[in-house]
């Protein structure tokens, strides 16, 4: 799995097969959107982004104001996010690190909030992962996960980064069980990115509609495919 993303052609084509085109542009801004929404204010917070591949998250922290530390397993994926983050403006903000976020060398409580996007699909021990966040952390963690009951498990098993499916419950239990407070879900697209990205113009804008509608007939987004979840250390 982690093999897969140090693959040189898969760091050069990251952000063009996930974020581009009609759908691409949709998933991005809606998930920007969600994360930033989440974390409020986090002007002048120290910010560790673990995952954070071509950093578009750790970029969007930067540009609100945050000092990020970017830590990635594949210095392909953060040769791209330095890029990215020079033609943003932010370069100077972001520290690039290559390391495992299972096991990082920095001191307890280094960071006012750690972050985890996208990666929990992929780590085998997720306690592991929440452990290391917690210990890592002042304040805040966040992260994401795709979830089990939902579209995504029709084709999930045929993606080549061995992603796995977590329930909510579960992963909502890694937070309260460590004490963390103030847990908050916020669960999106009913419609899973692979529909998104794959359908041609003008598809994804009405996916759009549809995730809209589901939201409306099912205020608690039961089958959401995505859950993003953050919580406080007390
Ligand atoms: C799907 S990408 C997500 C990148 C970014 N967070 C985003 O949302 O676009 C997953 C990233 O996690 C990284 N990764 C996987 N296992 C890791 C580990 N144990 N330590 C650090 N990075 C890891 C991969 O190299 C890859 O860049």
């Amino acid at each position: 799995m982690v093999r897969f993303y140090k693959k040189k052609n898969v760091a050069s084509n990251y952000d063009e097969k996930r974020f581009t085109g009609q759908g691409g542009q949709i998933i991005k801004e809606r998930e920007n959107r969600i994360v930033l929404d989440l974390l409020g204010d986090i002007e002048g917070k120290k910010i560790l982004d673990l995952g954070a591949g071509t950093c578009r998250y750790s970029i969007a922290f930067a540009e609100q104001g945050a000092e990020v530390t970017a830590l990635d397993i594949s210095q392909e994926m953060l040769d791209k996010g330095r890029a990215k983050a020079k033609e943003a403006g932010v370069e100077s903000n972001i520290e690039f690190v290559k390391g495992d976020a299972m096991n990082t060398e920095y001191k307890d409580e280094s960071f006012d909030i750690v972050t985890a996007l996208r990666i929990f699909h992929l780590v085998d021990d997720i306690k592991a992962l929440a452990e290391e966040m917690k210990r890592l952390t002042r304040d805040r963690v966040l992260f994401d996960f795709f979830h089990l009951w939902s579209l995504r498990i029709f084709y999930n098993k045929f993606l080549p980064m061995n992603s796995k499916l977590r329930r909510k419950r579960k992963m909502k239990k890694l937070l309260t069980r460590k004490g963390f407070y103030d847990v908050e879900l916020r669960k999106d697209f009913f419609i899973p990115y692979g529909c998104y990205r794959f359908s041609p113009k003008p598809l994804p804008k009405f996916y759009k509609k549809l995730d809209y509608l589901a939201r409306k007939l099912s205020p608690s987004r039961r089958a959401s495919s995505v859950v993003y979840i953050t919580g406080r250390k007390s």
